[in-house]
């Protein structure tokens, strides 16, 4: 593919920084001496060692070459080790079917997927994305002044027939068409849909057609409630037209903050020189925890953490969508999420959730999110509201559920 027609002016006049280049030519080579880079000496940095223990009473002290990779610079796309793990994982997990992809880690998923925005969306141009959508999304696309096209969801995923009506326009009308599609395939946040694989396959064909990229943002992968992994859209792409980002905010840590973008090699040198002019690289001491975790699991272990993982938040999951049948039913529509942390719920007795959310719940110290944030008009009015089950003590749930119930009842009948 030639992706010149994808980058925005800015990507375009990006330049290879000398001393990113040297230093990660010279972190691949032990005999060489690295009179290029401005690194600090790690000898006058006061640590002597990190010691951690992770949960199953693995321990892991990082001295000498370690202790100097978790202190020191590092390549731009990740340390080493980790970058050429998550290759063989995203062989394992996804069966890429092209040869020139890659990985780049970031600070987080969200610094991936806006740096690509970014790296691919002029103001005005058209961007289409599913809707409702995700908050930081809307406050990365906004500002940006570009063209938001909003693609509808069913149960299923994204609607093709919305992507067809918006290119088919924009063909009659002689305007572009858009360049990227952003979607989260799995446990969409905030409606918990995952997106079947005829829906994905019947978008990926028209990423062909149309010919736009698609932003594969799944950081709940390993969140969903089904029997089998879904299948991604990288590992239906044959083109190189997916990037895909995944986080371990959700598996491992959040507040580490990693993330990693898996695709084509020539989007992704473009992304890396503009983390070199921006965070530089994620944290190589993040890296460092995670890596060391991660070699030291064999499949089985992988597999046993996520299939934890699921059923934690699977029983979260139903613990609070049994409050809600108790109290909400009446008053509220929902869908069952197949992935996520989230329940989004219609308030089908209020024309509008904001003052409900930010000053009657609020005022009882029930902090509840009103839809408006999920969609780029945020003005206008919204009967929606998420509901995260993800970290609230299972204990509370109902007792709160049935206040917030109480709440949107007595405003109901004060309209
Ligand atoms: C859809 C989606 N993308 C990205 C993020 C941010 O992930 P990270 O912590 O990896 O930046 C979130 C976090 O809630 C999310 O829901």
């Amino acid at each position: 593919m030639n992706y010149e027609k994808f980058l925005t002016t800015i990507t375009k006049k990006r330049k290879p920084n000398l001393i990113r280049h040297l230093t990660a030519a010279s972190l691949k080579n032990p005999t060489a001496l690295n009179f290029a880079g401005g690194m600090p000496n790690t000898a006058m940095f006061p640590f002597k060692e990190i010691s951690v223990t992770y949960s199953d009473d693995m321990r892991k002290v990082l001295t000498g070459t370690d202790l100097f990779s978790a202190l020191q610079y590092g390549p731009t796309a990740g340390y080493l080790p980790l970058q050429k793990k998550w290759r063989e994982f995203q062989c394992k997990w996804h069966s890429l079917q092209y040869d020139n992809w890659d990985v780049c880690f970031t600070t987080g998923s969200m610094e991936g997927c806006s740096k690509i925005l970014e790296m691919i969306i002029e103001k005005g141009e058209p961007l289409m994305l599913q809707s409702p959508t995700f908050v930081g999304i809307i406050g990365t696309v906004v500002p940006m002044q570009s063209d938001l096209i909003p693609i509808r969801m069913d149960d299923d995923g994204a609607l093709p027939n919305d992507i067809v009506n918006a290119c088919e326009e924009r063909i009659k009308s002689n305007r572009p068409l858009p360049k990227l599609l952003y979607v989260n395939p799995t446990g969409a946040n905030p409606v918990g849909t995952v997106y079947t694989n005829e829906r994905k396959e019947k978008i990926y064909k028209l990423a062909q057609k149309y010919d736009f990229l698609i932003l594969e943002d799944d950081p709940y992968y390993f969140l969903h409630f089904l029997d089998e992994n879904p299948r991604s859209f990288l590992s239906m792409d044959t083109d190189g037209r997916v990037l895909r980002l995944d986080s371990f905010s959700k598996i491992i840590s959040a507040g580490l903050r990693l993330g990693v973008v898996t695709g084509p090699q020539p989007l992704l040198e473009k992304l890396a020189l503009h983390i070199n002019c921006s965070t530089i690289h994620a944290s190589a001491l993040s890296q460092m925890l995670v890596y060391s975790l991660l070699s030291s699991w064999n499949d089985d272990d992988v597999q046993a953490h996520f299939t934890k993982i699921q059923k934690f938040y699977r029983d979260k999951r139903d613990i609070m969508l049994k409050a809600i049948e108790k109290h909400f039913t009446g008053i509220a529509e929902w869908s069952v999420p197949r992935g996520g942390m989230f329940v989004w719920l219609k308030i089908t007795v209020l024309e509008d959730t904001y003052d409900l959310a930010m000053i009657k719940c609020m005022m009882q110290d029930l902090y509840i999110l009103p839809g408006h944030c999920f969609y780029p008009k945020n003005d206008e009015t919204c009967q929606y509201l998420r509901l995260a089950y993800s970290h609230i003590k299972s204990e509370v749930v109902e007792e709160a559920i049935s206040k917030i119930a109480a709440i949107i009842r007595s405003t109901a009948a004060n309209k």
